[in-house]
């Protein structure tokens, strides 16, 4: 009877979680020795990377390298060992360079491949880190991420240049689908109004952006600007996001302005994605599209996963 008490539970969970992911990018600004020495910043770090299934983790700035190594730990023990990382070289022109770090459930993803974009006309400032996830309970392929942490003042040109990555994701591994996130520095300053039909990223039709131009990823209450953004090419992804927003810790975890600010000048943005099946047609468009799976389909899934386990409890 134990045994099929775990069974139904286990059952359930997978149920729960089957193919529906929480992914986010999050610019944790200036992550190095200083910032993992602070144990209250760190606190709040674990609590946010905790919420994920996958997140991306930007301005690592640690010539070391040891600090990322602590913060997945720390991660872990609050977690029951359940994150792996994917992280990429130091990256950057001058001798202030950054890593991009992918930590991810191990249970739900595998990375299968990744490499750092050779950026051969060197436009970049920190070249895209793309990395290729194997996906538990997922109808498509694969997931393959595309990392960007754009230099501020070169927003509008490396955000043209991320359409030539993708096409370079394209070729290389033969894939459509593609998450591009990070911190675009896409607002304020960096990519005024006008400069909009100068972002070929933007300009494309196959890519569709989610979080809003009007939506604020910053911490700081004197800034509104819409810098971390998601973009996603490929109609079977797109149709699999069901939600993006950004993540406010400081009002979610009833933190004040000054110890939020300790911990970032930015908000993570996050994306509910999922791909059961595709059975069902799948709404185009972000934004006023219906979940595809209905709630009646949801309780006849979960009423067969009820009718298994007492079976299968019968037999153990
Ligand atoms: C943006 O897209 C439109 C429509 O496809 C096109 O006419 C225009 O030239 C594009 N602008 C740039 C700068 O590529
Ligand atoms: C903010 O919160 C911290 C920790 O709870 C506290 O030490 C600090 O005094 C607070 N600061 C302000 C300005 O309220
Ligand atoms: C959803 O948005 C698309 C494109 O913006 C539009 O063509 C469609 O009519 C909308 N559907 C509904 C139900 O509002």
């Amino acid at each position: 009877m134990k045994i099929s008490y775990f069974l139904i539970i286990s059952l359930l969970w997978k149920f729960v979680h089957s193919g529906e992911y929480l992914l986010a990018s999050f610019n944790v600004r200036v992550f190095g020795q200083k910032k993992i020495q602070n144990q209250p910043v760190v606190d709040h770090l674990i609590e946010i990377i905790s919420r994920y299934d996958l997140i991306l983790i930007q301005e690592i700035r640690d010539a070391s390298e040891t600090a990322i190594e602590e913060l997945i730990k720390q991660v872990n023990e609050a977690n029951d060992n359940a994150f792996a990382m994917v992280t990429s070289p130091r990256l950057g022109r001058t001798s202030s360079k950054e890593q991009y770090s992918v930590f991810y459930r191990h249970e739900f993803f595998q990375p299968v491949n990744s490499y750092v974009y050779s950026d051969p006309d060197d436009v970049f400032e920190r070249e895209p880190f793309n990395v290729r996830f194997q996906v538990s309970n997922w109808a498509l392929p694969d997931l393959v991420i595309s990392a960007i942490h754009t230099k501020p003042d070169d927003a509008v040109s490396e955000l043209s240049h991320m359409v030539d990555v993708y096409e370079d994701l394209v070729v290389r591994w033969n894939i459509q689908n593609v998450l591009i996130m990070g911190d675009f520095n896409a607002d304020c300053n960096y990519v005024r109004k006008k400069n909009w039909p100068d972002v070929r990223l933007r300009n494309d039709s196959r890519f569709q952006w989610y979080i809003d131009d009007e939506d604020d990823t910053t911490v700081r209450e004197s800034t509104d600007c819409a810098y971390d953004r998601f973009a996603v090419a490929g109609e079977d992804l797109q149709a699999a996001v069901k939600t993006a927003s950004v993540f406010n810790f400081a009002e979610e975890f009833h933190i004040n302005m000054s110890v939020a600010e300790m911990v970032s000048d930015h908000f993570p943005i996050q994306m509910r994605i999922s791909a059961q099946d595709f059975q069902t047609p799948a709404p185009k468009h972000y934004g006023n599209g219906s979940s595809r799976e209905t709630s009646s389909t949801k309780i006849f899934r979960l009423l067969g996963i009820l009718f298994e386990c007492l079976v299968l409890g019968d037999y153990l």
